[in-house]
């Protein structure tokens, strides 16, 4: 026969026991709890809160394809120089940062203050040592950029800041660039800055080229005051080849006006009225054109011009000749 007290505390002691192992259980469900919470919470405010900042974090991190740059690798100072934080950027050039630092791609900062048009960030960059010439694994620079997003203001300092005013040949040149987008204060400071105008690109032709593809009369006008030669375009596709197969009409014009020839051929022996759409606007100017004599005083300008040669052009304004015929004589 048992004792029975005996029998009450072995009771006790498994009650106790069954409760120790229940408490373990309240504790660790109580902080699966707790971390579910945290977690939840933590999501709803990276989602919900700040969404805007969320997108742009996954639009950088899977954008992939078009800019072949990973977010991955970018430094502080990359990310301060494209949003055009200004503080921020000082604050880490002052801490030491390199202001020429890389990512895989050979991404600088300026290159990505330059595509933002961050102006004072791209200042600052310079006034911190950053190399202007800095060329991306592509052969793009930031002068390339801020020809891209049309930032006069960044071309000048670049190129006051001593940024080669051209690219070597097949890489992506910053006048063909400016021009195909129609930025005529970037066209006027990269030839400002010596920018060779005629400049040809064997799978682009040149600058003049590209502005009679993208129908950019005022580019296409710049060009041409500045003496780029109205024959040369791609190959031999001439420009006037290109205005006329677009039916730009004032781009025509304007060709014609600098002398451009009516007759020339290009590789399947087109002129340029063979390539203009039938019965155009363009295919009947060039028509006409062809059958009425030249101006004089249009001739006289071109053999003027020629003899001066493209690189005295600039000299034309100071010629002592009546106001009027050194207009005449410049295009203006
Ligand atoms: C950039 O490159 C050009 C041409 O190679 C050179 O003349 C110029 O000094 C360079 N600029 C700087 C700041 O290194």
């Amino acid at each position: 026969m048992s004792d029975p007290t005996e029998e009450l505390s072995n009771k006790t002691f498994v009650a106790r026991l069954a409760n120790v192992y229940l408490s373990i259980l309240a504790l660790f469900c109580f902080k699966l709890f707790v971390k579910i919470s945290l977690n939840l919470l933590t999501y709803l405010y990276i989602v919900r809160g700040n969404r805007k900042e969320a997108a742009r974090i996954s639009a950088e991190f899977y954008d992939y394809g078009q800019k072949h740059r990973s977010w991955a690798d970018r430094s502080p100072l990359h990310d301060a120089a494209s949003q055009g934080r200004l503080l921020a950027l000082k604050t880490l050039i002052s801490q030491g940062h390199s202001v020429n630092v890389l990512t895989i791609d050979h991404v600088t900062p300026l290159h990505e203050a330059c595509v933002g048009d961050h102006v004072a960030c791209a200042r600052a960059l310079i006034d911190a040592g950053a190399n202007v010439n800095a060329s991306t694994i592509d052969g793009v620079t930031p002068l390339f950029n801020a020809c891209t997003v049309g930032s006069v203001v960044c071309t000048e300092i670049l190129l006051e800041n001593g940024a080669k005013p051209q690219s070597i040949a097949y890489h992506p040149s910053p006048i063909h660039e400016a021009t195909s987008k129609g930025h005529y204060g970037c066209v006027e400071a990269l030839l400002t800055w010596g920018a060779d105008v005629d400049m040809d690109i064997p799978h682009l032709g040149t600058a003049l080229y590209t502005a009679c593809v993208c129908q950019e009369l005022e580019c296409a006008r710049k060009l041409l005051r500045e003496g780029a030669s109205v024959q040369k375009g791609k190959y031999l596709d001439s420009p006037l080849h290109a205005a006329a197969e677009k039916d730009c009409t004032a781009v025509v014009k304007l060709l014609l006006d600098f002398g451009a020839d009516i007759n020339a051929r290009n590789t399947e022996f087109q002129r340029p009225v063979d390539v203009a759409p039938p019965s155009s606007l363009t295919e009947g100017f060039l028509l006409i054109y062809e059958v009425t004599p030249r101006r004089l005083s249009q001739l006289c300008r071109q053999c003027i011009r020629s003899c001066v040669g493209r690189d005295r052009l600039h000299l034309l304004s100071h010629l002592r000749l009546p106001n009027r015929l050194r207009n005449y004589l410049q295009y203006q």
